[in-house]
């Protein structure tokens, strides 16, 4: 097998279209095919990578210096566009952990590369499905120390879980686990925010998805806050991710103004949760 086909450069991969949208380098040509064909339904979908991103930053940045949490467990971790997690929590917690988790050989293979330009005992990288929880709990406690508050991150990971396999089961195994002062960080593909009368829409880019042989779950505002069961979320609440906390960007992220955006662009909703 060459590299090419190794890395199933000849076939859309769902991280890699990601990294298209976020306007990355590592996407090829049937990745940048299937993505025109989401853009062609949904062109909301540039804005919606960004601004996941940007939640993704903002919560970590939350959970580093506002909570000044020091582990961080990331599940569904994809390709390390720049400022990856573990940059954002070292920036505000230097002495901060991370696990990153994918399941998919492409992402880690790009991940590798990371590693080794990271302190090594502060980045781990397990290979693994989070449908299979016990093994990445088990993994994880090599390296962060469950009996302390660990960010848990599950962002636009749980699109992809089949609903079969049980997303909130899967969730709530994981964060059974955690310590009090740990915290929930999740966000979702939802068409709660597509508008009645627009041909572009969440619902059209999952059939755009479907015609490529991938999957876009989508779940409402209800199924969102069953996530969190058993947790308190933080201000202010669930909303979309553009929303949750712009307070907190980062200097070299996104400069929006209120407003600026909306919800329907980026149909996605987010939430932090913290548990008691
Ligand atoms: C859209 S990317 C999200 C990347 C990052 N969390 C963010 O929000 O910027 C989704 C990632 O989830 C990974 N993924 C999909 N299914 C998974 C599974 N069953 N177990 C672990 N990771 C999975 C994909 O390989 C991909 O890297």
């Amino acid at each position: 097998m060459d590299a090419h086909t190794e890395l199933g450069q000849d076939r859309a991969h769902s991280a890699r279209m990601y990294d298209y949208y976020l306007g990355g380098k590592t996407n090829y040509r049937a990745d940048r095919e299937a993505a025109a064909g989401v853009l062609r339904v949904y062109p909301g979908a540039l804005v919606a990578a960004r601004e996941n991103r940007g939640f993704m930053h903002r919560a970590t940045r939350y959970a580093a210096e506002e909570l000044g949490i020091r582990q961080f467990f990331d599940i569904g971790t994809g390709i390390p566009t720049e400022p990856n997690l573990y940059q954002v929590a070292h920036r505000f917690q230097p002495d901060a952990r991370v696990v990153y988790t994918d399941n998919d050989p492409i992402v880690l293979a790009y991940d590798r590369a990371l590693l080794t330009a990271g302190p090594p005992a502060a980045i781990a990288y397990i290979d693994a499905d989070v449908r299979e929880p016990e093994t990445i709990l088990e993994r994880a406690a090599e390296t962060l120390d469950f009996d302390e508050p660990v960010a848990l991150s599950l962002v636009a990971l749980l699109h992809f879980i089949p609903r079969g396999d049980d997303p909130h089961r899967l969730v709530a195994r994981l964060t059974e686990r955690l310590a009090t002062g740990s915290l929930l960080v999740l966000s979702h593909a939802t068409t709660d925010f597509d508008l009645p009368d627009s041909t572009h829409t969440v619902a059209a880019a999952a059939r755009a998805y479907e015609e490529k042989g991938l999957m876009l779950g989508r779940v409402t505002r209800e199924e969102m806050g069953a996530f969190f069961e058993g947790l308190e979320l933080a201000a202010p609440g669930l909303v979309p991710t553009s929303e949750w906390r712009p307070d907190l960007d980062l200097a070299e992220g996104l400069q929006r103004l209120p407003g600026m955006i909306s919800p329907d662009e980026v149909g996605v909703w987010a939430g932090v949760g913290r548990k008691p």
